[in-house]
């Protein structure tokens, strides 16, 4: 670890018109510099340098910090990393702190793991370029396929001889060691793995050499077409995607990743400009790889081939980029052509006006491709509907969802409410399964801890709390149709950091944001056909839990809103709020207003919902409808957990009375579970 003194010391040595200016180009503008925002496409400069504040700000795409910040958002570097970055670049010698023995020997263990590879990518290089055997046969190779020499040494391309164990006698000479180039994969049984191949070196975010790609040169029957390293310390395949360090930089200026399967289709593109593209290297994609993408962007288009082989790999693996809430469209290449290929026949131009009219949202690209398959056959259509409809069940965002509905349910020339039922059953059937895998997850990590700290006592609440006269009360309106048990869930929600001066804990960010909602959409009406409020509709939804609130203080302050409504026809109305004499109020409404509709990013994992900003002003119904739900939903089930472990308390001590009690609470507990869950799951589809 990097000591707190050396991390000052960098902070103040750090100067931003240095460390930008490694990455901008900047023109002095009077005391200031501007130049084009690295982190947005722009062609007039609205990105400026303030060196005497240290920091930078666009005025166009609003990002700003200061130097360690610019380089943890631009290269995605690590605090230290960062740290240690703007070290080297002044020559500031770093203090480091002792960490474990563990924690060291670990990242000892890495650190040389890459020193051997990257000896290994130098060693390739040097063959491709500088042996008769490189220059003849790799060299020669990759010329002819229009790579030029900046893109081999971008993307570190190299080549490995046939020899028997050139590699490893180089490597060994040069003070590395056997078992590092076994456990790399670089040598297996003392000879070289990689032979007469043309080199592709895989990088990690920081640049660095983590794996090798091999590609076979003769035509080899037997021969696999590529070969790569093994999984090892530093390389966990199903993170990785290739391309990925050469691309970032324009990912996040485009705001967009093409995906295409092959290596040589990412050097072909990034050689020709574009080069926000990374490669899937022929496998399905994994989670990993999804949240690696979307650290950069949304938006993901997928580039494949036209023939029925890339049909299927287009379709192979976009669930996971859907459930991870990418947007995604696909550009299928004409008849026989990789991104390469087609890319060499029409030149660049042709080809990115190509990428644009040919791209087609993968939903649509799948069920016109289902359809079309089906033809007239009625029992291959239902299929493909079915198929649909579970693709859909994917869409996290239910407002997104319920827009591919709709456009659905024409396209397809069935009932939207058809659909909906479908894609209802889906999202039950999968959030069914992800809690079984989450409560087998559970069950595992309940059994290591045991393992490793012996038995911890489950959390004794006050067994008289038993949640005596339960009763769910109706709901003012709305209706439930068969939907989906989100499972069990933690005990609290993370405070939103911003939002929260002083951490609050257990569900007090969430009874917080109740109040929100009051303040602002209380005085709206909740049903235009009834009188009811927003705020009675609210009020008399979480009555019942008001002894389950968290904080003492918006139960308090929830109970003025319940005893105005009793005292008045109509709902408090918003300045109400702001002019109340208790300063709370006031503190509430200021921060109601600066607050987006959002309302917890928990919930939105859990759930599958987000309120986003976008969320329309007109809303608010819904707003309110769906917040409850969740909101009672994470009481109820707090409960049933602290009614659990009461349970297994009383059968353990024998005490069948109140066994008996808690057991009765428990069905009721699960039946309101159900009814909610089932609630959650339907309430954007059905309007
Ligand atoms: P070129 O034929 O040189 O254009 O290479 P390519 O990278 O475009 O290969 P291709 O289109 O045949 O395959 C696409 C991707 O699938 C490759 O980049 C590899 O990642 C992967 N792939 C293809 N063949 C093999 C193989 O035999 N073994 C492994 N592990 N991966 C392969
Ligand atoms: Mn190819």
């Amino acid at each position: 670890m990097i000591t707190e003194e050396s991390v000052r010391e960098v902070i103040d040595t750090a100067r931003v018109e240095d460390v930008v200016g490694d990455f901008v180009n900047l023109r002095r503008r009077g005391n200031n510099y501007s130049g084009l925002c690295p982190f947005h496409n722009e062609k007039t400069p609205s990105f400026n340098v303030n060196p005497a504040r240290n920091i930078y700000k666009c005025f166009g795409c609003g990002v700003g910090g200061d130097p360690v910040k610019f380089l943890m958002e631009l290269e995605q570097l690590s605090f230290p990393d960062a740290i240690r970055w703007i070290a080297r670049k002044y020559n500031i010698k770093l203090e480091e702190k002792e960490v474990s023995q563990e924690v060291r020997e670990e990242l000892q263990e890495k650190e040389s793991l890459i020193i051997t590879n990257d000896f290994a990518r130098s060693f390739y290089a040097d063959q491709l370029f500088n042996t008769e055997e490189g220059k003849s046969v790799g060299l020669s190779y990759f010329r002819s396929r229009g790579f030029r020499k900046e893109v081999l040494e971008t993307f570190d391309l190299g080549f490995a001889p046939d020899d028997r164990d050139k590699l490893r006698k180089a490597a060994i000479a040069a003070g590395h060691k056997e078992e590092q180039l076994e456990k790399l994969g670089l040598v297996r049984n003392g000879r070289d793995f990689f032979r007469d191949r043309v080199m592709f070196t895989i990088h990690n975010l920081g640049g660095k050499p983590i794996a090798f790609a091999g590609r076979i040169l003769k035509k080899d029957a037997k021969a696999p077409k590529y070969v790569n390293s093994p999984e090892s310390e530093i390389y966990h395949k199903s993170d990785v995607l290739y391309g990925m360090y050469q691309a970032r930089q324009a990912v996040r200026k485009e705001d967009r990743m093409y995906m295409v399967e092959g290596y040589t289709d990412v050097i072909s593109l990034h050689q020709n400009g574009i080069r926000n593209v990374v490669a899937t290297s022929g496998t399905s994609l994994t989670d990993g790889q999804a949240a690696l993408v979307k650290r950069f962007t949304d938006n993901v288009t997928l580039l494949y081939d036209g023939d029925k082989a890339g049909v299927k790999a287009a379709l192979r693996g976009v669930d996971v980029l859907l459930t991870s809430d990418l947007n995604v469209r696909v550009v299928l290449l004409p008849d026989g052509h990789d991104p390469d290929s087609y890319l060499q026949a029409v030149g660049a131009t042709a080809f990115s006006d190509y990428l644009i009219s040919a791209s087609k949202d993968f939903l649509y690209f799948k069920a016109d491709l289902l359809l079309e398959e089906a033809g007239d056959d009625v029992s291959r259509r239902t299929k493909a509907i079915r198929d649909i409809g579970a693709t859909l069940a994917l869409v996290e965002d239910p407002l997104k969802r319920a827009g591919y509905l709709q456009q659905f349910s024409g396209r397809l020339g069935i009932e939207e409410s058809l659909l909906v039922n479908l894609v209802n059953t889906a999202i039950a059937d999968r959030r069914t399964q992800s809690r079984k895998t989450r409560e087998r997850e559970e069950r595992k990590a309940q059994r290591d801890r045991k393992k490793t700290s012996g038995p911890s006592a489950p959390p004794a609440p006050n067994e008289d709390d038993a949640w005596e006269g339960l009763v769910e009360p109706g709901w003012v309106s709305g209706t439930a149709d068969d939907n989906p048990d989100p499972g069990n869930l933690p005990e609290t929600d993370a405070p939103l950091a911003k939002q929260t001066p002083a951490p609050i804990l257990g569900h007090g960010f969430q009874e917080k944001y109740l109040l929100h909602l009051l303040v602002r959409d209380g005085h709206k009406l909740y049903d235009d056909s009834s009188s009811t409020s927003i705020a009675t509709y609210l009020t008399t939804n979480v009555a019942d839990l008001l002894g389950d609130f968290d904080s003492d203080a918006y139960r308090e302050l929830l109970q003025t809103v319940i005893a105005y409504l009793k005292n008045h026809q109509s709902a408090p109305a918003p300045d109400w709020y702001s002019n109340h004499e208790d300063i709370r109020w006031k503190e509430l409404s200021v921060d109601a207003v600066a607050t987006p509709y959002t309302y917890s990013p928990n919930w939105r994992e859990k759930y599958g919902l987000h309120l986003s900003q976008k969320m329309p002003e007109e809303n608010h119904r819904l707003t309110a409808e769906i917040f409850l739900r969740i909101f009672r939903m994470e009481k109820i089930e707090r409960k049933c957990r602290q009614n659990a472990a009461l349970v297994a308390r009383y059968e353990k001590e024998g005490n069948f009375s109140k066994l008996k009690t808690h057991l009765k609470v428990q069905m009721k507990l699960d039946e309101m579970r159900l009814d909610l869950a089932r609630a959650l799951g339907t309430v954007v589809l059905s309007r």
